[in-house]
């Protein structure tokens, strides 16, 4: 993937985007000095630690420690590939991808795939206004309740009645024809192509950026299926997608909530009466994927039910999927509707006020958990308490560790009556954001400060560049990695931090390279000493590989039996000071 697109693409990209402008759009910053800071958008914090350097573009957070470069944080914020955030960051930029980033021999191109999809889409917009069936499609959607102003922004259609129609207007040639079955828009039975979707009411399913990705399709009336869906193609996965969210954000400039409901007039319905942050998934269980996406966009995902059997079994599922991504800055919430009712329903007979007074009354997963766990069990007795614990302990042991999961097992302990400390799955070092220690006069071996600080601050380059580099020949991991950093610098002295990290992604290095790229473990060392540092730590390196063969030259026994090569270089290593790294300057 990352390996397709060229370096030099990467760093004219970099050079071309402000990360301040970047970050700023999604994530209002104020000057602070030089830099810019807000709230971490990563963590939950009241006082701001998060830091973007115009100078080096890069963004860190003293707080948790997140950092990266424009590519980085678009990947983190918005849940990106790597390949997807250059692509956005290219467009943003008006830079074209070079062609073979978008499809190698393996990657099939796309394009076509979107193209079709689009072009169907408004094939059925435009059959819902003018096909002379398309009277029935109205009334059935107005008998819904659905305004023309809803329908459009929700870009729904009607697909007539008819074996070939789309197949006709969009299958000219066999090429065409196979795009079709592609897109999932046609099918194939025994030899014969025919249109999937017929007399249905369309809803067009956008991804993230609003393209066309595949149709839902609603019978008038009653029959079975209900509804039709596309099926799974190289641009639609139903476990990753989620109707409405496009819409959703379209509609607000920043969510503050999402509303996980399950069907896409569900969606429109509430909509249409202002609750404009719903989405729903594809008639399959919400995801781990799903769950992460709803997680990132906004800060509280509430997951609506029905409150009878089934909904209740499905919330259940969608609580253990959270589990594992519940770390407490978000909220996750679920709400049981009464039963017989879905929110299409109910927002129609109670308006919004009503459904957000529900909203609000919407119970937290904690609570959802120990409600549910307790429900069978007699609380009364020990032994109930203990099947409680035994329930429980699996299910918090899921949680991430840190508070949240503490205060889930501190909740269990206090309702099985034992100290909190006996709970499993509870009290364990925290993994999550902790702020770390003021800044520390903790000291990097020299390898790693001086890779640290070339990687933060290219514009050392030069002075290392000038100083001996014995310390090239030493063997231990890491080595000839200063050395390709050191080299890359001077090669191209105008790389900013972020574009020289970008450089690596694709290494194994990258993970080591990435830790080092945090401006925390250089914090002790003011401006004007880093230049000292480095050249301390290469004078360090050096001595250490001056030693190194000074010790294996000794080791050779007698003087004799070095060469006289060995011999004139032995005698220089011994005259010679050993550096003194700290006395520089
Ligand atoms: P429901 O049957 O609860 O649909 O299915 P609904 O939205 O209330 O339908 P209306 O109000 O009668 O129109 C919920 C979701 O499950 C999927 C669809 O995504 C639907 O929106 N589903 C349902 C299917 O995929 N196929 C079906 O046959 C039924
Ligand atoms: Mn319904």
């Amino acid at each position: 993937m990352a390996g397709r697109i060229p370096p030099d693409f990467i760093d004219a990209l970099l050079a071309r985007t402000d990360i301040v402008d970047l970050i700023n759009r999604r994530v209002p910053l104020r000057k602070a000095g030089k830099d810019y800071q807000a709230c971490c958008p990563f963590h939950d914090e009241k006082t701001p630690s998060f830091t973007v350097s115009r100078e080096k573009q890069f963004y860190h957070c003293f707080g948790c420690g997140a950092h990266g470069s424009a590519i980085g944080f678009l990947m983190e914020y918005e849940r990106l590939g790597f390949l997807d955030a250059v692509e956005d960051l290219a467009r943003e930029a008006g830079l074209e991808l070079p062609k073979e980033a978008e499809a190698g021999p393996a990657a099939p191109d796309l394009a076509p795939l979107y193209r079709v999809l689009g072009e169907a889409a408004q094939h059925f917009r435009r059959q819902l206004r003018s096909h002379p069936e398309a009277a029935r499609a109205v009334e059935y959607l107005k008998g819904r309740g659905l305004t023309g102003e809803i329908a459009a922004t929700f870009g729904v259609g009607y697909a007539a009645p008819g074996w070939d129609l789309l197949l006709a207007l969009l299958g000219a040639d066999a090429k065409a024809r196979r795009l079709l079955l592609d897109a999932g828009l046609v099918i194939e039975q025994e030899g014969k192509r025919y249109d999937r979707f017929r007399d249905r009411i369309i809803f067009p399913i956008r991804d993230r950026r609003g393209r066309v990705i595949g149709f839902g399709g609603r019978i008038l009336g009653d029959g079975k299926p209900k509804y039709l869906n596309s099926p799974e193609t190289p641009i639609f996965h139903k476990g990753r997608e989620l109707y409405g969210l496009y819409e959703a954000q379209q509609a607000n400039r920043r969510l503050e909530r999402v509303l996980v409901v399950e069907g896409y007039l569900d969606v429109i319905a509430l909509a249409q009466f202002g609750i404009t942050c719903a989405c729903a998934t594809l008639g399959t269980a919400t995801t781990p994927e799903h769950l992460q996406r709803l997680l990132r966009t906004a800060p509280e995902v509430v997951f609506c039910f029905d409150g009878d059997r089934a909904g209740r079994a499905a919330a259940w599922k969608a609580l253990q999927t959270a589990l594992p991504l519940a770390t407490g800055r978000q909220q996750i919430r679920f709400l049981f509707l009464p039963e017989g009712e879905d929110p299409d329903t109910l927002v129609r007979k109670e308006g919004r006020e009503g459904f957000e007074q529900r909203l609000q009354r919407a119970r937290p997963l904690s609570e959802l958990l120990f409600d549910q766990l307790a429900e069978g069990v007699d609380l009364a007795t020990i032994d109930g308490r203990a099947r409680l614990a035994a329930l429980a302990e699996p299910l918090i042991g899921q949680v991430p560790a840190g508070l949240y999961r503490d205060m889930l097992a501190g909740r269990l302990a206090a309702l099985v009556g034992v100290e909190p400390a006996r709970v499993g799955g509870g009290p364990a070092r925290s993994k999550a954001p902790r702020r770390r220690p003021g800044p520390s006069r903790q000291t990097l071996p020299p390898l790693r400060l001086a890779i640290a600080l070339l990687l933060q601050h290219p514009e050392l380059a030069p002075a290392a560049v000038a100083e001996p580099d014995d310390w090239r020949a030493l063997e231990r991991p890491g080595v000839s990695l200063l050395a390709e950093l050191i080299d890359l610098v001077a090669a191209y002295p105008g790389l900013s931090a972020g574009a020289l990290l970008e450089r690596w992604r694709d290494s194994e290095q990258y993970n080591h390279l990435q830790r080092l790229a945090d401006p925390a473990l250089l914090r002790h060392i003011p401006a004007e000493g880093r230049e000292a540092e480095l050249l301390g730590a290469l004078g360090r390196l050096v001595a250490e590989m001056r030693d190194a063969t000074t010790a294996s030259l000794l080791t050779r026994a007698t003087p004799s039996q070095l060469t006289e090569e060995e011999k004139a270089q032995m005698r220089r290593l011994l005259s010679r000071p050993r550096d003194d790294p700290g006395a520089k300057s």
